[in-house]
């Protein structure tokens, strides 16, 4: 008989908007033999997000929310969140902010990464602002998701230096590649605390 204790199985959403790419690396990860979670569902507010064809590929349930009404989209996100007996959600890329309401209902629950060393450079085009300040480090966050933008407790972060010809392209590119290594990290560690 295998040995039940300390094995978890823990049914996460992924809330996108765009290219995905912090998707289908949690996706990877959840296919290796010690994940000790499952990628349930997906949530975009862009019916056009390029990271919903992983979806399609790996048989992921998906949600396109239109995000006209504000209340309602949240209502209908919480729905689906209950139907698929979600327990974590991690915002990758999700450009929409979440309602105290709805943080509330996931108290603890929802992580995000953002691509700086917060609490510095919150919030759009971070690589550009850093960049400007000719900043010799930036890096990547994964944080707990709170009511203040970019602002919950840290859960990970990783520095990562800036080259003399760096373009916020360049940047973001080599930052990005760090984000696929941290975000499963963080994933795992909350995982193991709960
Ligand atoms: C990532 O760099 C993520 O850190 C950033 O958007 C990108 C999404 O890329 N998130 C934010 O800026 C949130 N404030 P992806 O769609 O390829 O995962």
């Amino acid at each position: 008989m295998p040995k039940l204790t300390g094995i978890k199985n823990i049914n996460v959403a992924v809330f996108i908007s765009g290219t995905g790419s912090n998707f289908i690396n949690l996706i990877e990860h959840s296919f290796k033999k010690k994940s000790k979670f499952k990628i349930k569902l997906v949530i975009s507010n862009n019916p056009k997000a390029k990271g919903l064809k992983y979806a399609k590929k790996y048989k992921i349930k998906k949600k396109i929310i239109n995000y006209k009404n504000l209340k309602n989209s949240e209502k209908d996100i919480l729905s689906e969140l209950d139907k698929t007996n979600i327990q974590i959600i991690c915002l990758a890329g999700f450009m929409k902010i979440l309602t105290v309401n709805f943080i509330k209902r996931f108290k603890g629950k929802i992580i995000n990464i953002h691509p700086s060393l917060l609490p510095k450079y919150k919030g759009l085009n971070t690589h550009e602002r850093v960049l400007d300040n000719n900043e010799n480090y930036s890096g990547c966050t994964v944080h707990y998701v709170n009511s203040k933008l970019d602002a919950g407790k840290i859960i990970l972060q990783k520095k990562v230096k800036i080259f003399k010809n760096d373009s916020s392209e360049k940047l973001s590119k080599r930052i990005l590649k760090h984000e696929h290594l941290l975000y499963p990290r963080a994933l795992k560690k909350i995982i193991s605390s709960l």
